[in-house]
């Protein structure tokens, strides 16, 4: 039994109260909450949040969360964790409140980025009203999206998600400017999680969120132009997962790579490939390099 999909994120940035304005009215996410401390919740479908912004020094990652379905899961998947030496600990109360989970354990992979494993997500039975007008976001079994990391060893990555965490290989991509990137299933979602390697450094690259319509990507893309927001790659289509998609700059430094059409794999008939590009057209880079979640790590 391995994770089902992405439940939730949550990051960190000195000033969360920046990112409302961006994910609402520019992604079309919708504000459930803000916490005592600045933190700011946000909704995507009937889950209470699927992402959190916390107050922070620094713009990082604080932890990637992911589903299975129950406490037989959660306890599957920590003897996995053991199994290949990984160590874990358990959530507190407080911690789960937070998260909107009945329980968790956090590890981190072989570049100190930190996962967490959940059960029990909290839903609401407001309907959810996105924060402008569009579609609503591609989510159910699929998860939240998919997010991609830059690692300083794809090798090491490669063995932790697929033996700690069971995720299966999808593809592997000779991009334009990280070479190869290494993209993983664990539902029908072409990827939920995808490394690539980069010497020296190892963070959050972009978070996914696949919207319902094309439309919504065009809308959105003209509003990222129009209030100001860098922009990483110019809208293109992806090779293998075929995403029509464009990257900006989160005000929380990492970037959001919105997107419309991904393709679905089916493990009965789905092989690995090898990909000679990463896009069949468009994806400009136009950005500045990686961004600021992406940090130094430590040579080893
Ligand atoms: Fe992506």
């Amino acid at each position: 039994m391995t994770v089902k999909c992405l439940g939730y994120l949550g990051v960190q940035t000195p000033d969360p109260a920046s990112w409302e304005p961006f994910g609402t009215g520019v992604l079309g996410l919708a504000v459930t909450a803000k916490g005592d401390d600045g933190t700011l919740y946000l909704r995507a479908d009937e889950r209470r949040h699927r992402l959190a912004i916390h107050p922070g020094e620094d713009s990082r990652i604080r932890y990637a969360g992911w589903e299975v379905a129950d406490e037989a899961g959660l306890t599957a998947m920590t003897e996995r964790l053991n199994g290949a030496g990984v160590s874990w600990t358990e959530g507190d109360r407080e911690e789960c409140v937070s998260r909107g989970v009945e329980r968790f354990v956090r590890f981190a992979d072989p570049a100190g980025i930190p996962h967490e494993v959940f059960y029990g997500a909290v839903v609401t039975y407001d309907p959810f009203v996105p924060g402008r007008p569009m579609s609503g976001f591609v989510t159910g079994q699929q998860g939240l999206g998919h997010i991609v990391f830059i690692v300083p060893d794809a090798k090491a990555a490669h063995e932790f998600y697929t033996k700690a965490m069971g995720f299966k290989l999808s593809d592997i991509v000779d991009t334009a400017f990280h070479t190869p990137g290494y993209f993983y299933h664990c539902n029908s979602r072409h990827h939920s999680i995808a490394v690539l390697e980069v010497p020296g450094v190892a963070g959050l690259h972009h978070l996914m969120l696949e919207v319902n319509a094309l439309d919504d990507v065009g809308i959105g893309y003209d509003l990222v132009k129009q209030g100001g927001y860098p922009l990483s790659m110019e809208l293109g289509r992806h090779s293998t997962d075929q995403m029509v998609s464009f990257y900006v700059v989160s005000p929380a430094g990492f970037e959001i790579e919105y997107g419309w059409g991904g393709r679905q794999v089916d493990d009965e008939t789905w092989h690995v490939v090898r990909a000679d590009r990463g896009e069949i057209w468009g994806h400009k880079i136009v950005g500045a390099g990686l961004p600021d979640t992406v940090k130094p790590v430590a040579a080893g």
